[in-house]
């Protein structure tokens, strides 16, 4: 089948096309229903089947010949440890900490939250919890305390998991005094705190919830998989909405267990005994669905690589890693590509390796140029694919793929609808837009499987955040268009959500602790463009009537920053300005502050409230404005 004959299929008959997709997954039991909608109208997927994530992604690899491949190929550049764990091992590891955890009193539905590094016992925690049918959530190691307690009050856990620390290139980040600091700060209090000893720096004293994590794993039985039920969640994940609070995803067992079999064949083009490598962290989505379920679920090898793109110890690493392990996909975000583009413009390292067996390049995560893109492309000789897809969807919804038919590349443009996304170009009204306009990227329901079928414990929510904008739809808070070939380009988003290298933030959230200093009147943070990074924050502050020098505040302001969200939100400059854009009614206009500060052509909106105070932020924020325009 072509793409456009599956496409239009899943479209027509999407209860057809993805009962057809479940047949390649062995069930306790089949679904009596394959789309249905529930009492509070929200759409399942797989209403009355019974299934286990952790059962399909080790266990029946195991009963079906696969015991003895290589599962989980861990490499740690920055501790010089490579380790490889076999179907059998992972099997035979994931059940006894199943155990530790249910001796713990973790039982089917019960929360658990894992802060840990990129370390196998990280991959094992989430599978051991799904094989008890406890919904984990992981929380990314780059996220402050603050955070980390803000998740831990929503998800309301039994246990945290995690690792006494991680390191970022050269330096070890103590986690659990972070970890301590968290339970302090959140309201709810969990049950124990399990820690994997890394032996690495100092010791932490330890606290009466403390359990240790090897000693839990020696005294526990290895236990089976629980049947759970398709509509059953499998994990809650945390990510940055365009309120101050994150928004809890969740995701299910079987029709994510479906999605994500079905794109590693037909968007990633793999095949069970390949290899594939998503060079991103367990704390992304990104780590979820392409580090940990879809490659197992499939029978594909996964590498779980601690390090980063460059200085550990250079822009060779990726392409050693691909040549050591034989990858056959590689996944990873722009920013890794321009990081190792900027110490290796020649491609020098990658001519150095043998990267044969590299058939594809996906990027995503946030917005690909085109001259990154096409250096990728001209370096590895491959095709390089720029994929769209969010936390929410958990696998993509815009892609070229590559395993059912590779069309042209256009670059710039992340291909096409992937089957089962009913894609459109919205306007103002929810009216589709015609090829070639610009609009809101929304998909009509139902979402296909592996999707976001509510936020946790907010169904509100989810409908107030993701359908009521457009009855009938899904927005993705994306804007793009499409072209007459029916190809899509994303524009970027069109609220308060911005991608720093990668990581997703909200500036809401980071206006909420910059108008938390005592001496500030009004602030405005916005993303701008980044050569590295793709975007960073600016933040625009109004002070009250002080004598304290402005430098001393932008720094405490920047230092609350990373305390209270964490290092990755990147905020390192705050500007002084004596008032803020706004529209007569009193709106901060930070479209306009964002187009000033990428020096971008702007019109001046109509609704401003003063306009000469464009030429105030221009200086502001450019300081030799006057001399260089
Ligand atoms: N735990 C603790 N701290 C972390 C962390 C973690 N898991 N991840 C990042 N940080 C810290 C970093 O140490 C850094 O702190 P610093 O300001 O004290 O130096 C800060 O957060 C920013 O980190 P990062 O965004 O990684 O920037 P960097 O300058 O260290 O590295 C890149 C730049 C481009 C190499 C890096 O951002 C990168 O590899 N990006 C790709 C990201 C990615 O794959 N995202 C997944 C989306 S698919
Ligand atoms: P996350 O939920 O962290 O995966 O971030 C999702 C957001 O990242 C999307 O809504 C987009 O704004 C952006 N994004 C992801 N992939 C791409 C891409 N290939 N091109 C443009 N933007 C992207």
């Amino acid at each position: 089948m072509n793409y456009q004959e599956e496409y239009k299929k899943s479209i027509s008959d999407p209860e057809g096309f993805w009962g057809a997709q479940a047949q390649a997954l062995d069930w306790y039991k089949p679904a009596d229903q394959v789309l249905s909608i529930d009492e509070n109208g929200l759409y399942r997927w797989f209403k009355g089947a019974y299934t286990n994530t952790a059962y399909l992604s080790l266990d029946y690899h195991v009963e079906n010949g696969r015991a003895d491949q290589i599962a989980l190929q861990y490499d740690s550049p920055v501790t010089q440890t490579k380790r490889a764990y076999t179907f059998r091992d992972m099997r035979d590891r994931v059940a006894k900490i199943a155990g530790g955890l249910k001796k713990l009193g973790v039982l089917k539905g019960d929360t658990v939250v894992i802060y840990m590094p990129m370390i196998p016992e990280a991959v094992m925690t989430m599978l051991a919890c799904a094989r008890l049918g406890a919904v984990h959530s992981v929380v990314f190691g780059g996220f402050a305390p603050h955070e980390l307690a803000i998740r831990i009050d929503d998800a309301k856990p039994k246990l945290i998991v995690t690792a006494s620390s991680g390191i970022e290139v050269d330096r070890i980040i103590p986690y659990k005094p972070m970890v301590d600091k968290a339970v302090d700060l959140a309201e709810h209090k969990v049950q124990n705190v399990v820690i994997f000893q890394r032996k690495l720096g100092a010791l932490v004293p330890s606290k009466d919830y403390d359990i240790d994590f090897e000693t839990m794993v020696a005294s526990a039985e290895s236990v089976g998989c629980t049947p759970l039920e398709a509509t059953d969640p499998l994990y809650i994940l945390y990510t940055s909405g365009t309120t101050g609070k994150p928004k809890g995803v969740v995701r299910d067992n079987g029709g994510h267990a479906v999605a994500l079999r079905y794109s590693m064949e037909k968007v990633y083009g793999l095949k069970p005994g390949d290899v594939f490598w998503a060079a991103s962290d367990i704390g992304w989505v990104v780590g979820h669905s392409y580090i940990v379920y879809a490659p197992l679920i499939s029978g594909v090898t996964t590498i779980l690589f601690e390090g980063k793109p460059i200085r550990t110890p250079d822009a060779s690493t990726f392409w050693r890693v691909i040549s050591e392990y034989k990858v056959n996909v590689m996944f990873t975000a722009p920013t890794a590509i321009r990081a190792i583009r900027q110490e290796d413009p020649n491609g020098v390292f990658i001519k150095a390796y043998d990267l044969s067996s590299l058939r594809l390049q996906f990027l995503a995560g946030e917005r690909c140029d085109v001259a990154t893109l096409s250096w990728t492309r001209k370096q590895l000789g491959i095709p390089v694919i720029d994929h769209w897809w969010q936390t929410e969807s958990g696998w993509p919804m815009l892609a070229n793929l590559a395993g059912l038919e590779l069309l042209p590349i256009k670059e710039g443009s992340v291909a096409k609808a992937v089957p089962g996304y009913d894609l459109r170009i919205l306007d103002e009204e929810g009216d589709e837009k015609p090829a070639g306009a610009e609009g809101y990227v929304a998909v009509k329901l139902p979402l296909p499987p592996g999707c976001l079928p509510t936020l946790w414990e907010q169904d509100q929510g989810f409908k107030d955040s993701y359908l009521s904008r457009f009855p009938g739809y899904y927005f993705s808070g994306d804007g793009g268009f499409k072209d007459a070939d029916d190809y899509l380009f994303i524009t970027g988003r069109v609220d308060d959500i911005i991608n720093v290298a990668g990581h997703r933030l909200s500036t809401v959230e980071m206006e909420e602790v910059v108008a938390a200093h005592p001496l500030v009147a009004e602030c405005a943070v916005v993303g701008v463009n980044d050569e590295i990074k793709g975007q960073i924050p600016l933040a625009l502050v109004v002070v009250q009537q002080s004598q304290q020098n402005f430098l001393e505040i932008g720094n405490e302001i920047i230092s609350s920053i990373r305390s209270e969200i964490g290092p990755v939100a990147a905020l390192k400059t705050v500007v002084q300005v004596k008032r803020l854009p706004k529209t007569r009614s009193g709106k901060i206009l930070r479209k306009l502050i964002r187009a000033i500060a990428n020096k971008d052509e702007f019109s001046i909106p109509s609704t401003i409230d003063d306009p000469t105070i464009v030429e105030e932020i221009k200086e502001a924020i450019h300081p030799n404005y006057k001399q260089t325009n």
